[in-house]
């Protein structure tokens, strides 16, 4: 098995893709290692570049009032992404920058052991859960596969685009939290109600 510090060293020198051409810094993940939870976006975008840290931009912002309404903080769960280096522009990652950069996370996930996967936007559902998955009709479903459980949500992008998906965005955050109560997983008391 990898460790912590080969997976990093692994990252810095990539060039599996031409992404690492392009990136400030590779963002491996942020958050706790040792949690089961583990959330996965996209890639980077701008900030997240530029700090070396995953989901610290206006989405990343935004995840994280939306991770304190059921009670969670980034210091709770870990964040990782399909790359791990941003796209120009932040357009989609490629299907082949994807498939280079998919045995990093497979790493991520033996390390961090998580009992629980939540895939941020489609993007990430896509490349996890189904290929064919569709984000706006199964978010919020949770499928069990190889002893994880498995379930996807809007990007919180997606929200920033289009508020009016929030509603349905924190519905699919109870689920979370109620999954993390079914399983018997440490979380913290206080969810506060938005
Ligand atoms: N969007 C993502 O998918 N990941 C990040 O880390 C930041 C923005």
């Amino acid at each position: 098995m990898v460790s912590w510090e080969q997976l990093e060293r692994a990252c810095a020198v990539c060039g599996r893709c031409g992404l690492g051409r392009t990136r400030t810094h590779v963002v491996i993940g942020d958050g706790a290692r040792e949690s089961r939870v583990m959330l996965v976006g996209e890639g980077p975008g701008e900030q997240e570049d530029l700090q070396g840290r995953a989901f610290v931009g206006p989405a990343g912002q935004l995840l994280d009032r939306m991770l304190a309404c059921i009670g969670l903080d980034r210091g709770q769960v870990y964040i990782a992404n399909i790359v791990k280096c941003r796209p120009p522009h932040n357009r989609d990652p490629l299907p082949e920058e994807q498939a280079a950069c998919l045995p990093y996370l497979r790493a991520q996930v033996r390390l961090i052991r998580p009992q629980i996967i939540v895939c941020l936007g489609r993007i990430a559902a896509q490349a996890i859960i189904r290929p064919d998955f569709r984000i706006t009709r199964e978010r919020g479903q949770w499928v069990e596969r190889k002893g994880y459980w498995l379930t996807a949500t809007y990007h919180p992008s997606a929200l920033l685009r289009d508020p009016s998906k929030k509603r349905a965005a924190y519905e699919d955050l109870k689920s979370l939290r109620a999954k993390i109560g079914e399983l018997g997983l440490e979380v913290p008391p206080g969810a506060r109600n938005c």
